[in-house]
């Protein structure tokens, strides 16, 4: 390891709690567009955008500083839970208007796991019900309410528990389905499942306050169900009287082509959550209802930094951007999108190492496997890709048991991206060696 990154990385493991760090040691100094730059001075291309935040490119754009910059010397923080501001009321306006007719009202949070928890309050309250159905691989956050949802790995609940009124059932996994079927012969007999066995045997549908689902599992390895899968779900929750949560915190903010990934699947929920891309690198939630909802008791839900000025202001700049540019941002992510996977499903031509290419726009992943009959996942080979990748300038992220997210800002140049894939390859090439 290099002086300054052993240095610092020493230092922080003396003071802070372990997390969820990486396996390679990137110790991150500055950042702009396609790159990030570590102590070291050392560029890296970023097919992460630091964990899906930076959509707009690395550190976002100049416009979006300068009005982060410009509010904080105005007025950082203003309660805006408690008192009123004008800036966070235009950029709801804006905000209502990416969504469908009849959506809003919003509630404004800092995190992804903090719009969900508004959500799941927000789905008692309005249905007055209490339990709540999510899917095995999701990931919805790490606060008591969302981890309660959350069921992508084990580690992440244990010793957490219990945790109650969340009932899961499997995801359309089709890659690995659950029920060793395949699409489209299954007839989606994953649907069937949950009204068969958990609907009938565990919990009174009556009892069920909503479906808690993302649009496409992130964390939980880029899962995509298949086209019908969401308009079967949503029938359920239309035949018991409950609410469709869809969880957009990563896979929106156009990040598949659409504002909402949902609208992939020509669903409509009937509350969002958004967080990560929304504050375009500052922290930022929101949870968006149905108008049709209603309204909550006061006093019943709120927060302190909610709103929050500096927060809001880049948020705003940034969203301002999306929705002038909003068509050849879409047609922009699909063309990039396209080219990547189709780049991707070549090298699973050329590497037995990728199982599965799969994802929507510029939201893809590969799966890696020992052996593409058996599929056993092949975990350390998935390692040692990311951290070839690394030593070669390229910042990549896991995800679920070994995928590989490929999520590169969606402002990135022709060249970063084929430059990326080419040491994606390189990577691959030399984990494959050492099978
Ligand atoms: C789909 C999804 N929901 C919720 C969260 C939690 O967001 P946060 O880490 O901002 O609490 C994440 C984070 O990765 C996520 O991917």
């Amino acid at each position: 390891m290099a002086k300054k990154t052993d240095e610092v990385i020493r230092r922080d493991r003396e003071v802070f709690l372990t997390t969820t760090r990486q396996s390679y040691p990137f110790v991150a100094e500055r950042g702009e567009g396609d790159f990030a730059y570590d102590i070291e001075g050392r560029e890296f291309i970023d097919f992460t955008s630091f964990i899906s935040v930076y959509n707009m490119g690395v550190n976002s754009s100049r416009e979006v500083r300068e009005a982060i910059k410009g509010q904080v010397d105005k007025l950082m923080h203003a309660a805006f839970t408690d008192y009123y501001s004008e800036l966070p009321v235009e950029f709801g306006e804006m905000l209502i208007r990416m969504f469908p007719k009849g959506f809003g009202k919003i509630f404004l949070s800092n995190s992804g796991t903090e719009a969900n928890e508004a959500a799941i309050k927000f789905s008692k309250l309005f249905t007055k019900r209490h339990y709540t159905i999510a899917f095995y691989n999701s990931f919805h956050g790490r606060t008591n309410g969302s981890l309660g949802m959350t069921a992508s790995k084990a580690v992440q609940r244990e010793n957490f528990g219990p945790f109650t009124g969340v009932v899961h059932v499997p995801f359309a996994y089709c890659y690995r389905c659950p029920f060793n079927s395949e699409y489209p012969g299954c007839g989606l007999s994953c649907v069937d499942y949950i009204r068969k066995y958990p609907l009938s045997k565990e919990v009174s549908p009556k009892e069920v306050a909503a479906i808690f689902t993302e649009p496409i599992q992130g964390e939980g390895g880029y899962i995509v169900p298949p086209k019908g899968y969401f308009k079967e779900i949503k029938r359920i929750t239309e035949e018991h009287g409950m609410l469709l949560i869809s969880d957009e915190v990563q896979a929106g903010y156009m990040r598949t082509g659409k504002f909402l990934a949902m609208d992939n699947f020509g669903v409509e929920a009937d509350i969002y959550t958004m967080a990560k891309s929304i504050g375009a690198g500052l922290p930022m939630g929101a949870t968006v209802a149905r108008r049709s909802l209603g309204d909550i008791p006061a006093g019943s839900h709120s927060n302190t930094f909610g709103g929050n000025l500096a927060a809001v202001a880049g948020a705003k700049a940034s969203l301002g951007h999306l929705m002038k540019n909003r068509k050849g941002i879409e047609a922009m992510v699909m063309l990039k999108g396209a080219k990547m996977k189709k780049a991707l499903e070549r090298m699973a031509e050329r590497h037995g190492l990728i199982g599965d290419v799969r994802g929507i726009g510029m939201m893809l992943a590969i799966e890696l496997v020992k052996d593409r009959r058996s599929k056993e996942p092949a975990v350390k080979e998935r390692e040692e890709v990311i951290k070839n990748a690394y030593r070669k300038g390229l910042l990549l992220l896991p995800a679920g048991e070994s995928s590989i997210r490929i999520i590169p800002p969606l402002t990135i140049s022709e060249g970063s991206m084929v430059k990326g894939l080419e040491i994606l390859e390189e990577s691959i090439k030399m984990a494959s060696k050492r099978k």
